[in-house]
């Protein structure tokens, strides 16, 4: 590995090796040109924020969402206007009637599992997100954090799979499937886009650190990093039984929620209850929830709990639901 300057948008094995993985495991074409590097997903967003938008430009976000997303694309300019969130992912027909009285830009979206609420996009809603993006020329910024963390059935295949006219800009991490402390992300997106992203990187981070994306590489070339996903693929979904279980025990009738299809969270509906209260009371207990309020997009306290189960052993996540249990604010 040369300890010099080199090529600002990465190692270049491992942007050959980041697109075939990405092509092989996920559907999406990446032609040369067309994989930028990033430290982390957050950097990627940022650089695309900055690329595509002019300040004032409209921007459709998950009214439940990702909070240091929306602050890098205010951070662009961006006027981000908040759109509804089901079971079935982003509301399209709430977002086309947008698009009547407001020019759309570009779109925000965790469409695997939305993020915090953990519903998968549906199959109508992906097409018909794609062709109003291709209609009104809306650039999607797909964030698709957690691709390998499908359980039930085979991943549902990224937006960026199926677009055919270059509105996606696809997201990827290594920060859930590796380590977040790696810090290592990438873009997927047309030449043009990646080339002005690249631009703009230079001058605040010259390049990546190529000694660990050699390092990387090597690890995905051995097939150590697909290796690794299976075997957490495996450990995730037994801990999400083990929170299944735990929640069915101690909190049936107080927590609803459907056993999402993969994903790191179970995202509970808890009607009534005071949440904020409860994960004050949760938290003199050793124990950290997430309420509704980190992720609602006017800020406003309601009563779900994003309960993650993922970094948890499951000796962990059934003391942990215990101790929510009795901390339950009564009255
Ligand atoms: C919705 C979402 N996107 C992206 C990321 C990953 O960000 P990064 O790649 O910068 O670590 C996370 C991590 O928490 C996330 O929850």
């Amino acid at each position: 590995v040369s300890l010099g300057y080199a090529d600002p948008a990465g190692h270049p094995a491992l942007r050959g090796l980041l697109g075939d993985m990405v092509a092989r495991s996920r559907g999406v074409p990446v032609d040369d040109g067309e994989l930028l590097v990033t430290r982390g997903s957050q950097m990627a967003l940022y650089l695309a924020a900055r690329t595509i938008l002019s300040p004032g430009d409209v921007v459709a976000v998950e009214a439940w969402g990702y909070r240091p997303a929306w602050e890098a694309l205010r951070l662009a300019g961006a006027t981000l206007v908040p759109v509804p969130v089901d079971a079935g992912g982003i509301s399209v027909d709430a977002l086309s009637e947008l698009t009547k009285t407001r020019k759309v830009r570009a779109i925000y979206v965790t469409p695997h599992h939305q993020y915090p609420t953990t519903a998968l996009l549906s199959q109508p809603r992906r097409l018909a997100l794609l062709a109003l993006a291709r209609a009104e020329r809306i650039a999607i910024l797909e964030d698709d954090y957690d691709h390998e963390f499908h359980y039930d059935g085979r991943p549902v295949l990224p937006l960026a799979s199926a677009d055919t006219r270059g509105n996606v800009i696809y997201l990827g991490t290594l920060s859930k499937i590796f380590a977040p402390g790696l810090r290592m992300g990438f873009a997927i997106a047309p030449r043009k886009v990646i080339e002005r992203m690249t631009a703009l990187r230079i001058l605040v981070d010259r390049q990546g650190d190529h000694v660990v994306e050699a390092a990387m590489a090597e690890l995905i070339e051995d097939g150590e990093l697909e290796r690794h996903a299976r075997r957490m693929r495996r450990i995730y979904a037994t801990r999400r039984e083990t929170l299944v279980e735990a929640l069915d025990k101690h909190l049936s009738g107080i927590a609803t929620y459907k056993v999402p299809q993969g994903g790191m969270a179970i995202w509970t509906h808890t009607p009534g209850i005071d949440v904020e209260a409860w994960s004050e009371r949760a938290r003199e207990r050793g124990v950290y929830i997430h309420t509704a309020k980190r992720f609602a997009f006017d800020g406003r306290a309601r009563p779900y709990l994003r309960l993650g189960f993922a970094a948890e052993s499951e000796a962990r996540i059934r003391t942990a639901i215990e101790r929510l249990a009795e901390a339950v604010p009564r009255g």
